[in-house]
């Protein structure tokens, strides 16, 4: 019996001892998932974290991205700006300095011919008082008068004198032209009447106007002016904004091949708005210039005024033109340049500026 309880006791002990053991596992197990817990969420959180400052970082780097990209844009602009006024500083000094020597000479050709003209007509009048009195000269003079074709000379000289005279008077006009395009007053705002500088661009253009190779009757150029009043402007921008229209509308004309009739129609007049039946003249002044050229597809038009955009060869085009006729339009006179076109029938470009800078 003893033993037997004995027995018992020590399995009792025994099975104590296991229950503690499993009792120590149990909380050790217990502290285990505890620290797991602990653990997984530090982890959580390191990630949540990791998360937010990868979304803001993200966020930072888009903001990035749109700041480089304006700051290219407006990088891209300056040089434009750059490039253009550093050109047409330079292309107006010269033009105007050109213009200034050219001048003088000749308007002393212009004032010397009248006096040769108006001494030969002297000379000429001895002549004939010559030819009166003594009707019959001797041999030698005859011979001499047969030998120069005296009448034929008297005739012709007439027709030298009034070509030479045409000749001056078209290079004074030229002049006038350059000296009217190359205004170098870009500092302030002018008063001036702008079909003179339309004509002037014109005349500048004539070489690639008139009857060519390309175009056999040469390109009709049409002119609709209104009655405008002085606009308030910087001419000589004003005038370059023609002069790069003018000169893509002479290209499109040319890509166009042989037309029947290549044409540029030029119109001028005060916008007039009309409400209930009533027109009434605003304070703007809209430009018209209109090719019958290859036009423009629509991809190519929405982007005629990006800087550098160009669909010319190297060397033909800069791609230029039009986004610094654009910022002259736009942002020095306050006004709109706008483009239609349908491909294959011409194109269109409205200058739109107001009368007065402080009009609105
Ligand atoms: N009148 C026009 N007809 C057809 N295309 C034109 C006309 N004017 C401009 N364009 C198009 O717009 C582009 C940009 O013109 P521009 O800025 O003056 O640069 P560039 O003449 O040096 O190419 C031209 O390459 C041409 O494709
Ligand atoms: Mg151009």
């Amino acid at each position: 019996m003893d033993i037997e309880n004995l027995e018992l006791e020590s399995k009792i002990k025994q099975l104590e001892k296991s229950v503690r053991i499993l009792q120590k596992k149990l909380e050790r197990s217990k502290a285990d998932r505890i620290n797991l817990e602990k653990a997984s969420e530090l982890k959580e959180s390191l990630l949540k974290s990791v998360i937010r400052e990868f979304e803001e970082s993200q966020v930072v780097l888009e903001k990035r991205t749109v700041e480089l990209e304006t700051a290219l844009k407006n990088l891209k602009s300056l040089q434009v700006k750059l490039i253009e006024s550093e050109k047409m500083s330079a292309l107006g000094v010269l033009v105007a300095g050109v213009a200034h020597e050219i001048n003088n000479p000749v308007n002393f050709i212009y004032g010397n011919l009248e006096h040769v003209s108006n001494y030969f007509q002297e000379i000429l009048n001895l002549l004939n008082l010559y030819r009166h009195y003594y009707p019959t000269p001797v041999i030698a003079i005859q011979k001499q008068i047969k030998k120069i074709e005296l009448d034929y000379i008297i005739k012709d000289s007439q027709n030298i004198f009034d070509s030479m005279n045409m000749g001056v008077e078209r290079i004074q006009q030229i002049v006038k032209s350059l000296r009217t395009f190359s205004r170098l007053d870009e500092a302030e705002f002018k008063v001036v009447d702008i079909h003179p500088g339309i004509d002037s661009t014109l005349l500048i253009l004539n070489n690639r106007l008139k009857p060519s190779a390309r175009f056999h009757q040469g390109v009709k150029v049409i002119l609709e002016y209104g009655d405008l009043p002085k606009l308030e402007c910087y001419p000589g921008q004003l005038n370059q904004v023609f002069m790069n229209i003018l000169v893509n509308a002479i290209d499109a004309l040319e890509d166009a091949g042989h037309l029947l009739m290549p044409m540029i129609r030029i119109s001028t007049e005060v916008l007039i708005t009309k409400s209930a039946g009533c027109a009434t003249k605003t304070g703007w002044v809209v430009v018209r210039i209109a090719d019958n050229g290859v036009g423009i597809s629509e991809t190519v038009q929405s982007q005629l005024f990006n800087p550098f955009f160009t669909t010319k060869d190297v060397g033909k085009g800069t791609g230029l033109g039009l986004s610094i006729s654009y910022q002259i339009i736009t942002e020095l006179h306050k006004g709109k340049l706008e483009c239609y076109s349908t491909p294959g029938n011409g194109a269109e470009f409205v200058i739109t500026i107001p009368i007065r800078q402080d009009v609105k």
